[in-house]
């Protein structure tokens, strides 16, 4: 029987990723063993039988007698542990929701709806590494599959609104408290039904440039407010999250030697687990909107096409109607003023499910029906 190795199953993807697990009963036909960077001997997760008590994630020896590795620890464990497991000669598969092998030439960039043919090939050809995308870049691509498919795009500008949530766990309570204390300081004024929302305003703007603001985590107030800057510079003048939007979607789609030029500018806004796109997508040729309503419609499964009115979009095409679900609704879908080749395109996607622990959790299906 298989042996696979689960690490950083407790973290907020990985626990993403065990619910969806449990939920699909992925647990049978292998032997599956827990790991902890922290809580070695400890308890691992209710999976709906006995499994052996954690083992020491640093433990290279024990790891390399796995068939397969599933890393949702963080780039730091991948980045220490990956080269010790290969220089002992491992010859296991690793899949790994981290960033820092998305872009080896020996790895896969897995989202299976979309790149089924490269994963396919990549495993026939002997790869054994394979990464989840970015999330920006995995929501993006499982919204416009069928129009890339197409071969008509020639560029792509996505206007990004991320999630609390791309930051991390403690990104995600730290925008809970400041929503808090904004409430908090708002309070009296929105409960005297004489007060001006001018005063409701100069409250809580004093209140988010207070020094006492919570802004730990991100160094910057949120709630009530954006911030047009996600992760480190690029030389480019791009972020880093603008630079994966370009690379990590031309090698999802093998499209590396003819790369499609994709950019714009990613902003984190006050959501909590979806990350929503402003799209333009220009095509090389005016194609009927109802062939595109179509090729981005039967793309797979998941896509939902939102009609562009308003009922529609306020019930379906928003955080709050998408959090927690694999919907991936497509609206606001339309022809744009610049001309017949221009086409504009709204999209919603939970980030830590299609945007982190489900392209992993389909790959380690994949591999282990092979
Ligand atoms: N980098 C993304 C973000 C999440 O900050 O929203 C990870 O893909």
């Amino acid at each position: 029987m298989l042996k696979v190795a689960f690490i950083g199953w407790r973290g907020m993807v990985g626990s993403v990723l065990m619910g969806r697990m449990i939920e699909e009963g992925d647990f049978a036909g292998y032997e599956p063993l827990f790991f902890s960077t922290s809580n070695v001997g400890g308890k691992g997760p209710d999976v709906g039988f006995d499994i052996p008590p954690l083992q020491d994630a640093y433990d290279v020896k024990l790891l390399s007698s796995m068939d397969v590795i599933v890393s949702c620890q963080g780039g730091d464990y991948t980045k220490r542990v990956y080269p010790e497991l290969h220089n002992m000669g491992w010859q296991g598969y690793w899949i790994d929701s981290a960033s820092t092998l998305r872009m080896d030439p020996d790895s896969i960039i897995v989202l299976d709806p979309v790149n089924r043919h490269v994963i396919d090939a990549g495993l026939s050809s002997g790869i054994r590494t394979y990464v989840g995308g970015n999330c920006t870049v995995s929501l993006m691509l499982m919204a416009l599959a069928g129009l890339f498919a197409s071969g008509h795009v020639k560029w792509v500008s996505s206007m990004t609104y991320q999630a609390a949530s791309g930051a991390g766990a403690n990104n995600m309570k730290e925008l809970i408290s400041q929503m808090r204390v904004l409430g908090q300081v708002a309070a009296d004024l929105l409960d005297d039904p004489a007060s001006t929302a001018i005063a409701v305003d100069v409250a809580v703007t004093k209140a988010m440039r207070s020094e006492n603001f919570p802004t730990k985590y991100f160094s910057a107030p949120l709630a009530g407010s954006l911030i047009p800057w996600i992760d480190v510079p690029m030389d480019s003048g791009q972020t880093r999250e603008e630079w994966k939007g370009y690379v990590e979607t031309n090698k999802i789609l093998n499209t590396e030697k003819n790369p499609i030029p994709i950019d714009g500018i990613c902003v984190r806004i006050g959501a909590m687990r979806c990350h929503s796109q402003a799209i333009v997508v220009r095509l090389d040729k005016d194609i009927p909107i109802d062939e595109i309503y179509d090729m981005i419609g039967n793309a797979n499964e998941w896509v939902d096409i939102v009609p562009n009115e308003k009922e529609s979009t306020l019930k379906h095409l928003s955080p709050a109607a998408v959090s927690g679900t694999l919907k991936v609704p497509v609206g606001r879908l339309r022809k744009m003023l610049m001309g017949p080749e221009y086409v504009s395109v709204f999209t919603v996607g939970d980030q830590l499910l299609w945007g982190a622990a489900e392209p992993v959790r389909r790959m380690l299906k994949i591999i282990l029906a092979r």
